[in-house]
Parts: C-alpha cells; sequence; structure tokens
C-alpha cells in the first residue's frame, strides 16, 4: 500500500506549480511505459487530505521482476535543490525489486478501488494495456514519523526503471507539499 501510493504520489502533477514529464530517453527505442497527461489538484497538495490523481499513459511492455527503480529525490531548502536520502525506502533509494512491494496487494488481496474501479492492476506483472485512470480522489491520512521530513516544502522526484542497462520508463514531478493542521508524522495510506 505504502509503495504504490509512494508511486501514486510520484505522478502528482499539472496546475500552477505542479511541473511533471515523461523523461524516458530519446535514446530509448522501445520504451516499456509512457506518460501522456498527468494531473493532480490541489495545488500545493495539502497532507493529511484528499488528493485527486488522473493519470494517462500506455504500458507497451510486458514487465516483472525484470525492472528495477531509482528514485532521485530533491528538496528545495535555501535556493537549492538538495538531495532528500534514502531513510526507511523515502527517499533517493533504488529499488531492486519494485514488485516486491507491490506484493503486500497481493498478500492483503486488495488494490486499491480507485484502481480496480478502472481496470488498473496493482501488482506485478504488467502486461501491455492503456492506462487510464480519470481524476480520482486519495485520501492521504495521518501515520508515520518516517515522513515527517515530508512536511512542508518544494520537491522534485525523478522515477527511473530500468531494464539492464536501458531506462524504458521515466518519470519527473516538481510539486508544493504544505501541511494541513497537527504536528506528528503521516504516511500515504
Ligand atoms: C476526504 O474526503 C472525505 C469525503 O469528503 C472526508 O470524509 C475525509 O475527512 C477527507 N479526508 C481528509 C484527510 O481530509
Amino acid at each position: 500500500m505504502k509503495a504504490v501510493l509512494l508511486l501514486l504520489s510520484i505522478f502528482v502533477s499539472s496546475e500552477a506549480s505542479v511541473i511533471w514529464k515523461d523523461c524516458v530517453p530519446s535514446t530509448t527505442a522501445h520504451p516499456y511505459v509512457t506518460f501522456t497527461s498527468v494531473t493532480v489538484s490541489p495545488s500545493p497538495v495539502v497532507i493529511p487530505g484528499n488528493v485527486t490523481i488522473g493519470v494517462q499513459g500506455t504500458v507497451h511492455h510486458h514487465f516483472g521482476t525484470d525492472v528495477k527503480m531509482v528514485v532521485h529525490m530533491d528538496k528545495y531548502l535555501l535556493g537549492v535543490w538538495t538531495k532528500v536520502p534514502c531513510s526507511q525506502n523515502v527517499g533517493s533509494c533504488n529499488y531492486d525489486n519494485p514488485c516486491e512491494f507491490l506484493s503486500a496487494f497481493k498478500s492483503s488481496g486488495t488494490c486499491p478501488a480507485q484502481l480496480t474501479a478502472h481496470g488498473l492492476p496493482c501488482t506485478c506483472p504488467f502486461n501491455p494495456s492503456n492506462i487510464n485512470l480519470p481524476p480520482s480522489v486519495f485520501e492521504v491520512t495521518q501515520i508515520s514519523q518516517a515522513w515527517q521530513w515530508l512536511a512542508t516544502g518544494k520537491f522534485r522526484v525523478q522515477a527511473e526503471m530500468i531494464h539492464g542497462q536501458k531506462v524504458v520508463g521515466c518519470f519527473h514531478v516538481e510539486m508544493d507539499i504544505k501541511r494541513s493542521g497537527h504536528s506528528g508524522g503521516f504516511l500515504f495510506g
């Protein structure tokens, strides 16, 4: 659950201060995944709160445990993009087997209803298909200390899907996050 909503949060974009792009290199002749549209509101995203996310794209190629994921995350601090180190699987992390995270859904037996409602799978493997998630509400609740640093600010995240030495999928987003109300940690859940 945590990982998928983290991924969804990476897919976040659009509106005034949210910028996203598909960053798969032009040297990749056959990307596995491409994105054509991503929308997110409100901007800034308020946590805890409800976030509306829409995603359109295409899975071009079957993939599963053959892909790795590399995430670069920076926070804008005192006018400088500063790397957010990997901590408890959040931040600039390498995920050698992202399918492992998604397998949490398999054991709990449920994908988020927002995904299943639109025929979107949430566990590996993924088969060629269209991704069409109309703007859907995800509730971000209060939970973990590990996410304390997320509190408030401007972030940029680049997530690269890697097969062999090739980047076969890439998503880049810059967004503002604002914290509502209480102190204490929180987590996408
Ligand atoms: C999200 O929206 C629902 C329905 O409007 C509401 O009950 C819930 O309190 C909201 N969640 C947060 C964290 O604001």
